[in-house]
């Protein structure tokens, strides 16, 4: 596995990281779940990124990832990375969702109540919510590395100009922002364009998650929809509407690059994220080891030509594939 020091902090990341988003939630099976989580660790990859709402039902991800760390990682505590975030609808009521303290405070402790861990290394402001002050939510954040509960914090899909308000705040109290996540891959480039220079001026890691545009960016949707995945799974997040001819002939397109790399469409998708130094690290979804070790290989070429960059520019640089 290679490292990358987060912005300005102390801390190494692998540059490739494991989501537990899908397919660690009550109703995948335990065992997949396990495996990959120890496949992943046994290939170097520390960093686990978690939120409370991971399921489904929400909460479960923890819960499995809590059973994980019980039953086999335990004594691995210090050698791993551990994230979770709040923000996002989680329970019923007011309080159950948005970036409030009290949202943030009572979410953590649930979050370390289901995994069983005593802290988080990192503590994330899932989503910025308009409808608390901004002060109050980083100040939260602040609390929770004073309380204890979490070692770094981080900020997830802020727009540009809050991002940056929140850097400042951070900054004044003394808890830089450890890690920006924001959605990135081939066929979504705008927070490269909108809020990469940002973490990098305030010395904040930048870490991207769905870099496969959740199963996408593999080709595995060219002819039909594979009966075991996400789309067929029913993921809200993912449906047959986004498959759109215009998407499959860019993944078919940029997968005859990948195939002339000696890659698959997968690993050259993760490639040309890494390919960009101001990335710390991906966060990647698997549902198999296989994908999970096939994926890992995606390592063994990170360096395009000038010729391949601008033909997979042409390729995806097309409003209607954006995703
Ligand atoms: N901050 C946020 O708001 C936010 C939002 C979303 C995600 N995230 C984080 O980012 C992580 C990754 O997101 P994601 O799951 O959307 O990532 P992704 O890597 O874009 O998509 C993962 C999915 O692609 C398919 N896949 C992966 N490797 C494959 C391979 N080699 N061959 C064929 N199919 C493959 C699998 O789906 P199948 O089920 O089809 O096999 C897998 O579950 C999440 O787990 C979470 O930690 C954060």
């Amino acid at each position: 596995m290679q490292y990358r020091r987060s912005g300005n902090s102390g801390i190494q990341l692998p540059v490739l990281s494991l989501g537990l988003w899908h397919n660690f939630g009550a109703d995948d099976p335990y065992d997949v779940a396990r495996d990959m989580v120890l496949t992943a660790f046994d290939r170097g990859i520390c960093h686990f990124d978690l939120a409370n709402n991971y399921g489904p039902p929400p909460g479960s991800a923890e819960l499995t990832f809590g059973r994980i760390m019980k039953e086999e990682l335990r004594s691995h505590r210090d050698e791993m990375f551990i994230s979770s975030k709040a923000g996002h609808d989680m329970w019923p009521g007011v309080y159950g969702t948005g970036s409030s303290r009290k949202n943030i405070i009572a979410s953590c402790n649930q979050s370390l109540q289901r995994t069983g861990l005593d802290y988080f290394d990192v503590f994330y402001s899932h989503r910025y919510d308009s409808s608390t002050p901004i002060e109050e939510t980083m100040q939260a954040l602040v609390d929770l590395v004073h309380q204890g509960k979490a070692l770094y914090v981080g900020i997830s899909k802020y727009p540009a100009e809050q991002q940056l308000e929140a850097y400042n705040y951070l900054l004044r109290e003394h808890v830089p922002c450890l890690l920006s996540q924001y959605r990135c891959s081939l066929f979504d480039l705008k927070a490269r364009r909108d809020n990469f220079a940002g973490a990098v001026g305030a010395g904040s890691g930048i870490i991207c998650f769905s870099p496969l545009a959740q199963g996408l960016l593999t080709g595995k949707y060219s002819d039909c929809i594979p009966a075991d995945s996400r789309v067929a799974k029913h993921s809200p997040f993912l449906t047959q509407s986004h498959i759109t001819p215009q998407r499959i002939e860019a993944a078919r397109k940029l997968g005859e690059i990948a195939k002339k790399r000696n890659q698959t469409l997968a690993q050259m998708a993760l490639a040309w994220i890494l390919a960009d130094e101001r990335v710390t690290s991906v966060i990647m979804g698997t549902s198999s080891v296989k994908q999970l070790e096939s994926n890992i290989e995606a390592l063994d070429n990170t360096v395009f030509s000038n010729e391949e960059l601008k033909t997979i520019d042409e390729i995806v640089n097309n409003p209607q594939i954006s995703f």
